[in-house]
């Protein structure tokens, strides 16, 4: 698991991090955005342009928000690995979590 979108995305969705991803993996819930674990390449491009500090490597994820790397995975189970978020565009749904 690579880099992982925490709370503070929630409701915020910036997404100059989208701008910054060289492999486009970075997918746009209703709340929030998800990065598919399996396409991101780590390049760590993203992490320094968001301005809520959402963003961090799944080694260096602050304790309160550890939950957000299985949601970020989870999102993705319905989705699987699409091969690039602008061709699925908003997919208007989020994780359960998320969502409540
Ligand atoms: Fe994309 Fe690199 Fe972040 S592949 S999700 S910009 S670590």
């Amino acid at each position: 698991m690579p880099y992982v979108i925490t709370s503070s995305c929630v409701d915020v969705m910036d997404k100059s991090c989208v701008e910054e991803c060289p492999v486009d993996c970075i997918y746009e819930g209703d709340r929030m955005m998800y990065i598919q674990p399996d396409e991101c390449v780590e390049c760590g491009r993203c992490e320094p342009v968001c301005p809520e500090v959402s963003i961090f490597h799944h080694e260096d994820l602050p304790e309160a928000v550890q939950q957000f790397e299985r949601i970020n995975a989870e999102f993705f189970a319905g989705l699987g690995s699409p091969g690039g978020a602008r061709k699925v565009g908003r997919t208007g749904a989020d994780h359960p979590d998320v969502a409540s």
